[in-house]
């Protein structure tokens, strides 16, 4: 199985998290001191969609039941009506079997100006019993007063040394080994060249093949045939006692 599958991490403490802000507000919804809606924001590939399907366990303390919206265009108030209208009720004041709050996660969410207008009043009902996190590469398309009335944390790449543990990890199952040096001389320069972490792992698989299957030594290069120049023909001159002057 692809590496970005097989060790996609399965527990919030499995996500390598570098910055400190990122951590203290994931914290803040831990602990229950903050309920706003999230917004994860940043770059491809730095955890996004991860942190958002993995924070809600951890508010809770056990496995919860997300609602994944698909829909994540909402064009029209009539968009979110259908999608909240007739639950808003539900979403209000009922959470789902046994759970403190109900947990809706929309990836890549994009309204138009509208929809978002709509949605800041369903957030306001609903946001005491319904925890939203919302993730997106585009921040600055979302609607400003939508935005005021949530937490915004940008995800930022990774670091190489934060990662090394998990590389290391992985390493092991998958029985193959690399010292230390090598392994951060290989995220320096993964993470250098591009912060998503979802082509650091298919780089390492990579690397990991590479490893398992190396390249059978190529034969020797036939040694170049020395050239025998020849020395240019001699031009011989002949007389022509005519032609003398
Ligand atoms: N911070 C991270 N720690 C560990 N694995 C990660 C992290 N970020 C991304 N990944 C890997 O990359 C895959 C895609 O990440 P994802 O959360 O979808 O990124 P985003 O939503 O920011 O584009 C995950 O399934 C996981 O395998
Ligand atoms: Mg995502």
């Amino acid at each position: 199985m692809n590496f970005e599958y097989k060790y996609a991490p399965q527990k919030l403490s499995d996500v390598i998290i570098s910055d400190s802000e990122v951590r203290y507000q994931l914290d803040s919804y831990i602990s229950g001191d903050n309920i706003k809606p999230l917004i994860l924001h940043g770059s491809y590939g730095t955890g996004k969609t991860t942190i958002a399907k993995l924070l809600p366990t951890e508010m809770e303390g056990k496995p919860v039941v997300i609602e994944l919206l698909r829909a994540t265009e909402f064009n029209s108030i009539n968009d979110v009506n259908e999608l909240f209208g007739c639950t808003n009720n539900f979403y209000k004041l009922f959470t789902i079997e046994g759970q403190n709050r109900n947990y809706v996660v929309s990836n890549e969410v994009n309204f138009t100006h509208k929809a978002a207008v709509a949605f800041r009043d369903i957030v306001d009902e609903m946001m005491f019993a319904t925890q939203f996190i919302f993730t997106t590469n585009n921040v600055e398309l979302l609607d400003a007063g939508l935005l005021d009335r949530c937490t915004k944390v940008f995800v930022p790449a990774a670091q190489p040394e934060d990662w090394l543990p998990r590389i290391k990890w992985i390493l092991k199952q998958e029985g193959v080994k690399l010292s230390d040096a090598k392994i951060l001389k290989f995220l320096t320069t993964q993470l250098g060249a591009n912060s998503s972490n979802r082509s650091l792992l298919r780089e390492l698989e990579d690397v990991v093949f590479k490893i398992r299957h190396p390249q059978p030594a190529k034969a020797a290069a036939p040694k170049p045939v020395a050239k025998v120049t020849l020395p240019p023909k001699a031009v011989v001159k002949v007389f022509n006692p005519l032609s003398a002057t």
